[in-house]
């Protein structure tokens, strides 16, 4: 088996954002702090024009699609379509973070910005995204993402895909609150967040710049501190995936359960997948007791692959993803999975979402987007961002130790995983 992928770029880039956390600023045109200076542009993309058939068409398609089996959103190819896409021009999204901002950073091909993911099947297209109707959708309501850097980053992708709309710059605001980000579209009322917790339960992990990553622990039972963050949204979108791989071979997690200050705390240590599986259980929990159901949309979003080993691919190890410029190709009937990428985390939690959750009436939709990341081992930064101290010409020679082959480009894969998000919220 190949050896766990490193995070310690990853966790760099932790930093660079984060950075900005830790001070807060409030409104558009604040200045964050120096190592952060976002040039603000005032955005005019034009949107296609919906043709209207096209688009009844779309509706149609979207009654018999979505989640059934027959149809699935998840199962398809890629179509380089450069008309298309991307859904939004990253050099103008005034939000758009530097860790994945690629072509603002060096990236100098562009292809990766111009694939359209294409369900298999007739009627299973996904709906054409449209920033406006989704606006409209969260008028008055709150979403909030709630995980890692990896849901930290569909997060700048639906700012981006929704700012694009809003051309004034005075109407949209980001503010940064230790673990809280907010997006303010103000003419909607709609808040767009993400929250830092990565564990999903409480842990050493939590706060957003300084986070070991060694030695972890999480406590079994204790969601309160999060969830008190994300209890009245109306939409969560929710993560957890990178936390729980092995980087060494002998790594566990620590898992604490009760309390120093009550005298009754116990700590145990297990495998990683083992903690997952008490992180959704806190969760599901949490949920079945305090979800209003007829109000909270939750979603789960599926495991995000890496592409840190190319010998997956048939490349050497030594270079990670650095100059990828396309996806592994389709193979008709057989789906292609990196040999890295772990499915069984997604479908443990889907188990415990099914037996604990849907007896109540309490559904969570998975953002199934694992398998078609997997294919786009040419969607990530490798050296073509921004990091808390700018690379080397010694380090951008060596992608072995300083390519993030985690995170994704924008515009790039997670505009898709977006638009099953929108897909789900805008038309099922
Ligand atoms: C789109 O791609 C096609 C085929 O690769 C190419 O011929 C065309 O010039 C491209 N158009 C744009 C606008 O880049
Ligand atoms: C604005 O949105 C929030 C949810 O984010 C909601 O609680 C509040 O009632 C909304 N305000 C108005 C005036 O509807
Ligand atoms: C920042 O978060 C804290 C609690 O987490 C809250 O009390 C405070 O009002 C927030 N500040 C702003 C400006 O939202
Ligand atoms: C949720 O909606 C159902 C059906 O409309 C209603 O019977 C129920 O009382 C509602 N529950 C809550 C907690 O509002
Ligand atoms: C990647 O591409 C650049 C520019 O084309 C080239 O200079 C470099 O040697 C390539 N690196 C690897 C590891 O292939
Ligand atoms: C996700 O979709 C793939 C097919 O692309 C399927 O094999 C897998 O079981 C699905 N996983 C979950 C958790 O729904």
């Amino acid at each position: 088996m190949a050896p766990e992928e490193r995070m310690k770029q990853t966790e760099g880039s932790h930093k660079v954002v984060t950075a900005a956390g830790g001070k807060m600023a409030v409104g558009v045109r604040s200045i964050v702090t120096s190592l952060v200076a976002f040039f603000i542009l005032a955005s005019s993309v034009v949107f296609l024009l919906l043709d209207r058939e096209a688009g009844l068409q779309e509706e149609q398609a979207i009654r018999a699609g979505g989640g059934d089996e027959e149809c699935s959103w998840s199962r398809g190819r890629w179509v380089y379509d450069n008309v298309s896409r991307p859904l939004y021009d990253g050099l103008k999204c005034a939000f758009i973070f530097p860790e994945v901002a690629c072509d603002k950073y060096g990236r100098k091909d562009v292809m990766y910005q111009h694939w359209r993911w294409q369900p298999h099947g007739h009627g299973c297209d996904l709906p054409r995204f449209d920033g406006i109707k989704l606006l409209e959708e969260l008028r008055n309501k709150r979403l909030v993402f709630v995980g890692d850097s990896v849901n930290r980053n569909q997060w700048v992708s639906l700012v981006c895909m929704v700012e694009a709309s809003i051309p004034d710059d005075r109407l949209k605001m980001r503010i940064f609150n230790g673990s809280l980000i907010s997006f303010k579209a103000l003419e909607y009322n709609a808040t767009i967040d993400f929250y830092w917790s990565p564990l999903l339960v409480e842990s050493n992990s939590d706060n957003p710049i300084i986070h070991r990553v060694e030695y972890r622990i999480i406590r079994a039972d204790r969601i309160e501190k999060h969830a008190s963050v994300w209890r009245d949204a109306d939409v969560i979108v929710f993560n957890s995936y990178l936390w729980w791989r092995k980087q060494k071979d002998d790594m566990r997690m620590k898992v604490m359960y009760g309390s120093f200050e009550d005298g009754d705390a116990k700590l145990d240590e297990m495998e990683m997948a083992d903690g997952f599986e008490i992180a959704i259980k806190k969760l599901t929990e949490w949920l079945a007791e305090n979800i209003d159901k007829n109000k909270t949309r939750i979603f789960f979003a599926g495991s995000s692959p890496t592409h840190s080993w190319a010998s997956n691919w048939g490349g050497q190890d030594k270079n990670k993803c650095l100059n990828e410029t396309e996806p592994i190709s389709y193979r008709p009937g057989g789906g292609y999975k990196a040999a890295t990428t772990d499915y069984s985390l997604m479908a443990m939690a889907r188990s415990y979402f099914r037996r604990t959750l849907e007896p109540r009436g309490i559904r969570v939709q998975i953002l199934n987007i694992t398998e078609l990341s997997d294919y786009r081992k040419d969607g990530h930064p490798t050296v073509f961002r921004r990091q808390f101290v700018p690379l080397t010409k010694e380090q951008i020679a060596d992608p072995a130790s300083y390519a993030d082959c985690t995170h994704w480009c924008l515009p790039g894969v997670p505009d898709v995983w977006n638009e099953f998000l929108y897909g789900y919220l805008v038309h099922v």
